[in-house]
């Protein structure tokens, strides 16, 4: 299966990963406003498993993280072997097609994902699915700003490519563009409430100036916390 984070760009990431954790502390503090202590937890596109782990050690009664990319997946359960952590499990799907069933998970967590999707109300429906009633969706991703209407159906459809870290062992990942705007009608549309939503600074991430409509969109990160109405 052809999928973006495949082999060498899902190392780079995890390698990376460390020194693109300017969004934490933000994301974190929303978490333990919720509270995941004997919850039943997702991380959908949970990368190296980094967070899942960070999510056990909270107390979360059970963690499972879900991929795309099996090389992340692999990564992930590498991590887990040194952790020794015992709730936490890390399986390969796409988080357009989960397949547990509705009304499973208590909280999903979601940091950096939900920009490659194109249509981000597939994600959505599926976190919606699987998540209980009154269940708590957090997430963090990637969110633009469009200067000029004239552009916007030309700019909807191109990828953004995306430069992550600075300097030389930056990297460039393509992300799909989704406005402030619709993200929010779609969380709305896919039966969540919002609670929370802020643009961020990002300073880790940046268009990168190979973008044709570079000069037409702005870059910010989008903390978000919604609830299953
Ligand atoms: C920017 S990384 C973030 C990883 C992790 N959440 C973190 O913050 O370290 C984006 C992740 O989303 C995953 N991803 C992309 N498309 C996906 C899909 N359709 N279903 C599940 N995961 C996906 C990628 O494989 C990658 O691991």
């Amino acid at each position: 299966m052809a999928h973006l984070y495949s082999q060498h760009l899902a190392k780079q990431y995890s390698l990376q990963r460390n020194r693109l954790r300017a969004t934490d502390k933000r994301t974190f503090a929303l978490l333990k406003r919720i509270s995941i202590i004997r919850k039943y937890v997702l991380d959908f596109g949970c990368g190296d498993g980094g967070y899942a782990m960070q999510l056990s050690r909270m107390g979360a009664r059970k963690v499972v993280g879900i991929d795309i990319s099996p090389t992340m997946i692999k990564l992930a359960n590498r991590n887990l072997k040194k952790e020794q952590i015992k709730n936490v499990e890390f399986m390969q799907a796409d988080g357009a097609q989960l397949h547990f069933h509705k009304n499973t998970f208590d909280v999903a967590f979601s940091n950096f994902v939900l920009h490659h999707f194109q249509d981000i109300s597939a994600p959505l429906n599926e976190i919606s699915r699987v998540l209980k009633k009154s269940g708590y969706l957090l997430a963090t991703l990637n969110a633009y700003k469009v200067k000029s209407r004239r552009f916007i159906d030309a700019i909807a459809r191109s990828a953004v490519p995306m430069r992550l870290g600075t300097g030389r062992d930056s990297f460039v990942v393509t992300a799909f563009l989704h406005t402030n705007e619709d993200i929010k009608s779609s969380l709305i549309k896919t039966g969540f409430k919002v609670l929370f939503y802020k643009v961020v600074q990002n300073p880790n991430a940046a268009i990168d100036s190979s973008y044709h409509y570079i000069n037409q969109v702005s870059y910010n990160s989008l903390l978000f916390l919604a609830r299953k109405m």
